[in-house]
């Protein structure tokens, strides 16, 4: 069975408490004991002694001739003296050890020759014994001589009995049993409360983890109680924190998937229905010289189209999946810029569209071949837009620790709203054109993925006297 941390205080704390309480009261009881002991011995020594000097002294007084002679006078006195008020019991006995008076007045006549103490006061020396009686109390006794001009003439004996610690207890059970019991009581009370008190950060805690677990990423717990507590406390609202957020990213990035399939799909749809169609009606037979070469074209074109999709979206998926692992060096972008507008002079040209290039800045680290890319889409989007005989214009200069590059056009321009989902994949400006002349969607979300694999920045705005501004800024190469 597993316990709880409560359970474990109350028994180590109940354990300890008893312990103690056993302990303390052992070493109490016996030392009263000894004390008790020793204060009654020293009064049965004085009395001894007392009575002793007295009959000692009565003797001789009354010439010396013997203690029976003098029994009856002295000892009536001198014993209801110290007998009365006073737990002792005295006894007077002659020189062969019978006793010839006793304080509780009984006893006379017999003979204490034989017992320790007494044997030794009869030789002359004063003796104490300790001895435990039939009914469970401690008998002390002390004897001692009585002498006259150096003999013994009797002995004094002098005995009380006390409760020992052992009868006490006996005595007592019933007290100490129920003293015992409020003892535990209290002790368990205060522990339980005590426990509560110490465990509740813990149990709030335990609460907190087990609801994360089962799948709450919302709870967080309260930092409270001992500093230790609390620290774990924050950390596993830390912890939960990160938790959370790693969740809801991941959340979004399937979302992010699962809307590219659907919209892959719809892409594919448009064209493979023009060329089903194609194909169908060609092969109906049938069909005119004419129509059929404009079937045939249609097939064409569309193949060619989903060719292309096809090839853009490789060239995505290689960008964002290999951040960090283009081959860097150090180029120019007007070179690059240069180069991409060779490559599509013709078609740039067909369309009527004047470029000019102008400016020269810092090298920036980048892929030529993808840099390239960047301005080919740009320029072809641009040069798409601008009507015949105007200008496109692509500036390049040093801004602060950047390089910028802008590609302006006198096209049609672009809303708000556009100017920041035109990076998106597959998404086409309403206003521009319709999906039968342009492409798939795809060309400024390669740039966008390629400038900011080059820790770049790609903005599209409106220019106020007409036509679209798109701006890419890059971290400059440092010259020294
Ligand atoms: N210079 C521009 N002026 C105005 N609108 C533009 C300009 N360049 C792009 N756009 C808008 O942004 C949209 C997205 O451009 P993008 O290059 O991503 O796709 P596309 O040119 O339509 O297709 P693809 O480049 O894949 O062949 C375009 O359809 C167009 O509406
Ligand atoms: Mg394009």
């Amino acid at each position: 069975m597993r316990s709880s941390i409560r359970r474990r205080l109350l028994l180590a704390f109940l354990i300890v408490a008893v312990a103690v309480a056993t302990a303390m009261s052992a070493y109490f009881l016996t030392e009263l004991e000894d004390y008790g002991l020793s204060k009654i011995e020293e009064r049965l020594e004085s009395e001894q002694t007392i009575l002793a000097a007295a009959l000692s002294a009565q003797i001789t007084a009354s010439g010396g001739r013997g203690l029976t002679e003098t029994q009856a006078g002295i000892l009536a006195t001198e014993l209801a003296l110290t007998g009365h008020g006073s737990a002792s019991h005295i006894r007077v006995l002659d020189r062969a050890g019978v006793s010839i008076a006793d304080s509780t007045g009984a006893d006379i006549g017999i003979g204490y020759a034989e017992t320790p103490e007494v044997a030794r006061a009869l030789a002359g020396e004063t003796a104490y014994a300790q001895r435990v009686l039939p009914d469970g109390r401690i008998g002390i006794s002390i004897a001692g001589p009585v002498t006259v001009d150096g003999r013994v003439v009797g002995v004094v004996h002098n005995s009380a009995a006390t409760f020992s610690v052992t009868t006490l207890v006996r005595d007592y059970r019933v007290q100490l049993a129920v003293a015992v019991a409020v003892f535990v009581l209290t002790t368990f009370i205060l522990t339980e409360l005590l426990a509560r008190w110490l465990s509740a950060p813990l149990r709030s805690l335990a609460q907190g983890a087990v609801a994360f677990a089962q799948g709450d990423h919302s709870v967080r717990v309260r930092p409270f109680g001992s500093t230790e507590t609390r620290a774990v406390a924050e950390a596993f609202n830390a912890m939960a924190d990160e938790v959370q957020d790693a969740l809801m990213e991941l959340h979004e990035e399937e979302r992010r998937k699962s809307r590219f399939v659907s919209d892959v799909s719809h892409e594919l749809r448009t064209p493979l229905t023009a060329i089903r169609g194609a194909a169908e009606t060609l092969l109906d037979g049938d069909v005119p010289e004419e129509d059929a070469r404009q079937f045939l074209s249609t097939i064409a074109r569309e193949s060619e189209r989903l060719t292309r999709l096809a090839n853009d979206l490789i060239t995505l998926q290689r960008i964002e999946g290999a951040t960090g692992e283009l081959p860097l060096s150090q180029v120019d972008l007007t070179s690059i810029a240069e180069q991409a507008v060779a490559a599509l002079a013709p078609l740039v040209e067909a369309r009527g569209v004047n470029v000019v290039i102008t400016g020269k800045a810092a090298p920036v680290l980048g892929d030529r071949d993808r840099l390239q890319q960047v301005f080919s889409n740009l320029i072809d989007n641009a040069s798409r837009v601008t009507p015949e005989g105007k200008q496109l214009t692509i500036e390049i200069a040093d801004d602060e620790d950047q390089v910028v590059a802008r590609i302006l056009d006198e096209g049609p321009g672009i809303g708000e709203k556009d100017a920041v989902r035109i990076f998106d994949r597959f998404y086409r400006a309403q206003s521009s054109r319709d999906r039968g002349s342009g492409g798939a969607g795809l060309g400024l979300a390669i740039v966008a993925a390629i400038v900011s694999a080059h820790g770049g920045a790609i903005t599209a705005a409106p220019r106020p006297e007409g036509g679209t501004v798109f701006t890419l800024r890059f971290p400059a190469v440092r010259q020294e």
